[in-house]
């Protein structure tokens, strides 16, 4: 991958605390992770809430874990979708990383790798158990292939960087090959920033790291990692935008983004909702009326509310984030 043809090419220093400490890197995170740089009534019956999770990785938390089924609706013939509500995040974060890591051995096995897609915001924090026993010894990390849903077209060692977020919390434990870690190129355009983004992702097509959907001709990652806003916005992509929109195009830059930095760069609907795997990751009071209008349809249905993916999507939500449903 790194010495393909593939319009990567290595950044010098890829840490953003390296860019401003001058620490040294680990080992396994090296000065070369690559960046892209090319020039009704209510329709809650098609939604399944299973269960009130309280984590599933302690012992006999499997018996614990369903302590509340809401409701059971089977929806769609092909894709499953379902909503987890937990009593704490803490429990939430310990079925989401279990969540993920069986997915990763579930693709890692079938197709040699697993190409992972994550949104910036809260979400980072909630897969903070993944780089923690028993994941981070068990996952294989060498088969990844990590990506962003949306990026802020600002430097790398910036706070607003979603790369930096990241980093610091996510991939500077664990050992992807940076090779695999796919980073926008800052010093472009966001107009330029996404076209390059689009036209490595086309290469990892060509190169077969990432697949096609058959049904839609939009790249199908394997797992999108989501987080939604107080507005029910989800990757760059924001209520009443025109780029909600879109319907060609699979990377578009943002230059009015409501929600500061405006310069971003965002995958559209087409690519995120031709994931195999989508999880939503919602937490706190102030997003439960986005997730009421986005899950049962009511009012002005926020983008999340759009969202869907090919084989499964989940909603995992905090109790406060659940409570108007
Ligand atoms: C971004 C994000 C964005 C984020 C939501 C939720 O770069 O701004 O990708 O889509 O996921 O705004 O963020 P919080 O979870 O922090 O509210």
């Amino acid at each position: 991958m790194a010495s393909s043809s593939c319009f990567l090419r290595s950044i010098l220093f890829s840490s953003p605390t390296n860019l401003r400490s001058n620490h040294h890197l680990p080992t396994f995170f090296p000065k070369n992770h690559l960046i892209c740089s090319h020039s009704t009534s209510s329709r809650f019956e098609s939604l399944s809430v299973s269960s009130i999770g309280t984590g599933s990785t302690k012992k006999s938390s499997d018996t614990r874990r369903k302590v509340k089924s809401m409701a059971t609706t089977n929806i769609g013939k092909k894709e499953k979708k379902r909503v987890e509500i937990y009593d704490l995040e803490e429990n939430l974060a310990i079925d989401l990383a279990k969540f993920t890591a069986d997915l990763s051995d579930k693709f890692c096995k079938e197709r040699g790798a697993f190409t992972v897609v994550v949104s910036g915001g809260s979400l980072i924090k909630s897969l903070r158990k993944l780089v923690e026993s028993p994941y981070v010894d068990s996952i294989d990390w060498a088969r990844w292939h990590f990506f962003w849903v949306d990026e802020r077209v600002v430097p790398k060692n910036h706070d607003d960087s979603n790369y930096k977020l990241a980093y610091d919390s996510f991939l500077s434990k664990v050992p992807i090959p940076p090779g695999n870690v796919y980073a926008i190129n800052e010093a472009l355009s966001a107009e330029a920033a996404a076209d390059d983004y689009e036209t490595c992702l086309k290469h990892l097509v060509n190169t077969n790291i990432l697949r096609v959907s058959e049904s839609t001709g939009f790249p199908k990652f394997d797992l999108m990692l989501l987080g939604m806003g107080p507005d029910g916005h989800v990757a760059s992509l924001f209520p009443g935008h025109g780029l909600c929109n879109e319907s060609k195009k699979w990377v578009v830059s943002i230059s009015d983004s409501p929600k500061p930095p405006s310069e971003r760069i965002t995958f559209t609907f087409p690519v995120i909702n031709s994931s195999a795997h989508v999880a939503l990751v919602v937490c706190g009071s102030g997003k439960a009326e986005a997730v009421e209008a986005a899950l049962k349809k009511t009012g002005n249905v926020p983008p999340a509310g759009s969202v869907s993916a090919e084989d499964e999507l989940v909603w995992f939500l905090d109790k406060p984030a659940s409570s108007k449903l």
